[in-house]
């Protein structure tokens, strides 16, 4: 619902506003006198946008009777820094039996994808996009492996699938600019996780939150022998804030195929005299799950072109031109399904 919800829900229901304005106001007057006991109380902005996004408010909810539970919240603290739940590395497994109905089963608190911790006020909100096509399997045990590892993060969070359709070449990085600007229409998101569907995190301390710079979450994979595959290298899982990600415009819309799109984003990121982040190896370590190269995502032999005029097109050539068709959102208990239309290379 993010902004824009609030903005017309404001001149629609003036009155209620009112009200609601009144009844911030005597909170904030309790939370000034109890102040010494409870320091981290929510402050009343928060309480507003939780309110307006856990109602889903319509006309014709009667929002005097909700006044009780919407004070409730505000008793919420906010979630430590570091979460008591974590277990750092753990040996991941992939079950072939695995179902997506077992995983479900695993997530019951998860709904439309979408997670926020019971006990606390998560520190951020965080979208996770996954760029998909034909790779049903790897997406089976990333979502069985993921939930629980988000979960374990205590972060309010919501999983976004963006599935291409057709055959055309694939193109990772529209989709994730498809991803951003999509989820933006359902919630303010913080944070955004840009995250290829092969790779399982192993250590829960890799935190998926944004910082003060874009992080790069990859520092190795078991493919690789857990080392870094290139200086410079910033695939695989990223984590931009965004703003951040706004800033650099997002990535480029050009590169079908696979390889270069993430080498785009760095030069993006370097143009901004934005530094690239990355957790210790021991933390940042993902398991790869085997594959063969897919069809329809063969090697970008124009990648190197491309790079090099990056300098000159990133204004023009990014989320503020990214058109694509969307042809349907599927909200399932594990995750949101954006199935688009990205178009095919111009050539
Ligand atoms: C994971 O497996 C390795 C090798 O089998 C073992 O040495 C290690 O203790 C296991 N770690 C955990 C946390 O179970
Ligand atoms: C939330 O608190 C309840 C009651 O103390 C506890 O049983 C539950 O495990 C907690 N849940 C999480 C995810 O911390
Ligand atoms: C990495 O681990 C996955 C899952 O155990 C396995 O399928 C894959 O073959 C491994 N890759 C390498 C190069 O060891
Ligand atoms: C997403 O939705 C499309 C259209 O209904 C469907 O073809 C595709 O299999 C779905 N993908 C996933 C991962 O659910």
């Amino acid at each position: 619902m993010g902004c824009y919800g609030i903005v017309s829900m404001v001149s629609r229901r003036g009155k209620y506003f009112a009200l609601l304005i009144v009844s911030l106001m005597v909170l904030a007057w309790i939370a000034t006198y109890s102040g010494e006991t409870s320091k981290r109380t929510v402050v009343p902005p928060t309480l507003l946008e939780y309110a307006l996004r856990k109602y889903k408010l319509k006309d014709d909810v009667d929002f005097l009777t909700l006044l009780p539970d919407l004070l409730k919240p505000s008793q919420k603290i906010q979630c430590p820094e570091t979460s008591p739940l974590l277990k750092g590395s753990v040996n991941l497994t992939f079950d072939p039996a695995l179902k997506l109905k077992d995983v479900e089963m695993e997530n019951a608190d998860v709904s439309r994808g979408e997670y926020e911790p019971p006990n606390c006020t998560a520190r951020q909100s965080v979208a996770i996009l996954i760029p998909h096509r034909d790779r049903e399997k790897h997406l089976l045990y990333l979502l069985h492996h993921l939930h629980s590892f988000l979960q374990r993060q205590q972060l309010h969070y919501a999983i976004y699938i963006i599935q291409q359709t057709g055959d055309v070449t694939f193109n990772r990085a529209k989709l994730l600019n498809i991803g951003y600007l999509e989820a933006l229409k359902d919630f303010n998101w913080d944070c955004f996780v840009f995250h290829d569907v092969d790779l399982v995190p192993e250590n829960d301390h890799n935190l998926y939150m944004c910082d003060k710079h874009p992080k790069h979450l990859v520092v190795g994979r078991n493919a690789t022998g857990y080392k870094l595959r290139y200086s410079g290298y910033f695939g695989g899982v990223t984590a931009l804030s965004r703003e951040q990600f706004l800033k650099v415009n997002g990535f480029s819309n050009t590169y079908w195929g696979w390889g270069g799109e993430d080498d785009d984003l760095r030069i993006r990121v370097q143009l901004q005299r934005m530094e690239i982040l990355r957790p210790p190896a021991d933390v940042g370590r993902y398991t790869m799950v085997f594959h063969k190269r897919d069809s329809g995502n063969q090697i970008n032999k124009d990648r190197m072109k491309l790079l090099a005029r990056t300098p000159q097109v990133w204004r023009t050539d990014g989320l503020n031109s990214c058109s694509y068709k969307t042809l349907s959102i599927e909200r399932l208990p594990l995750y949101v399904n954006v199935t688009v239309d990205v178009g095919k290379p111009q050539r």
